[in-house]
């Protein structure tokens, strides 16, 4: 059964027999292992799990310890560490050579980000190096923000969880990628924007996919286990309000229903943080789907859209 404790010594030690602890984060909570022990890296795609296809990112306490991986730093690189460490922005990087393969899926490239979560930074200096850590809940299942989501995953499972409250982003990380060759790609939509990204390169940020792909984002992913529909202003769904074992989730306004509705707020921060903790309270129970309120399209909203149109059909 998983655990849940607020001690870092415990988790320290854990990670230390090459255990796997789950470690909670500003975006999401993470399966944390200590990322140089191939058998505990093993265990992290066992438990989850996840294709080996699917590479780590490995978490750092201070952006010196990306030396020991990444086999070239650029100004573009220490630009956006600069600007947005620790926080919810990872970095592909060329990897050094004694990386293992069995961290970057076999790719000669490593993906690295420094949390701004006190229980994970904690966690990171005691434990002294660092540590990959995917979402942690099962493979195509929906990211973690709590405790209890994770206990919820990993109910079955022997697994220690750093209690760290409820996550303050509640989407994974922005993931871009600098490579050789390659102009600065965005690889996966996060909390950090486009825009500010672009502030700080100078230059605009390649958004299609081009040479660099990252594995694992699969067209259908973080899904919650209920059909699960979104639909926009042109859909009239009116003759369901009065169905009462429907779940919903409404950007601002909830509009009066007989199921179970849940209000996110209007502002893709405030949206972005109570998604996944929406779809995991409707995803149980009773219900026998979830209909979600498309919120705007605009910019800022990226992140929050990419999810919506990973976890929900369009009606
Ligand atoms: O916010 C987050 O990033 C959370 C917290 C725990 O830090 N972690 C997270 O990990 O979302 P995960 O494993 O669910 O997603 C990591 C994704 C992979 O699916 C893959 O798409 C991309 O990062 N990735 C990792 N290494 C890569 C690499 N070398 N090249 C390209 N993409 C990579
Ligand atoms: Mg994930």
């Amino acid at each position: 059964m998983a655990q849940i404790t607020d001690q870092i010594s415990l988790a320290v030690a854990a990670l230390n027999r090459g255990e796997l602890v789950a470690m909670p984060t500003e975006t999401v909570y993470g399966l944390a292992a200590d990322a140089g022990n191939e058998d505990a890296v093993a265990k992290v795609f066992a438990l989850k799990g996840r294709p080996a296809t699917n590479p780590l990112i490995v978490h750092v306490a201070d952006s010196h310890w990306i030396r020991d991986w990444a086999a070239e730093v650029g100004a573009s690189a220490e630009a956006l560490m600069a600007a947005f460490w620790p926080g919810p922005l990872t970095l592909v990087l060329p990897a050094k050579a004694e990386v293992s393969r069995a961290v970057t899926a076999g790719q000669d490239t490593v993906a690295l980000r420094m949390p701004a979560h006190p229980q994970a930074l904690a966690l990171l200096k005691d434990f002294g190096r660092a540590l990959v850590a995917p979402s942690a809940n099962k493979y195509m299942s929906i990211s973690p923000t709590s405790s209890n989501h994770v206990a919820r995953q990993f109910a079955d499972d022997e697994l220690l969880i750093l209690e760290g409250g409820n996550c303050e982003v509640g989407l994974e990380s922005t993931i871009v990628a600098l490579l050789p060759g390659d102009e600065p790609r965005l690889l996966r939509p996060g909390m950090v924007s486009v825009a500010s990204i672009e502030a700080v390169l100078g230059r605009p940020l390649a958004q299609q996919s081009g040479g660099v792909v990252a594995p694992g984002q699969h067209h259908k992913h973080y899904s919650p286990g209920l059909p699960c529909y979104r639909y926009g202003a042109a859909s009239d769904v009116s003759h369901l309000h009065r169905e009462t074992d429907i779940g919903w989730i409404f950007c601002g306004n909830a509009t009066p229903v007989a199921g179970k509705a849940i209000e996110l707020g209007a502002d893709p921060d405030s949206y972005a943080q109570g998604l996944y903790d929406a779809l995991y309270q409707l995803d149980h129970g009773t219900l026998s789907a979830i209909y979600i309120a498309e919120p705007p399209h605009s910019g800022d909203w990226q992140a929050v859209q990419n999810r919506l149109e990973r976890a929900a059909k369009p009606l």
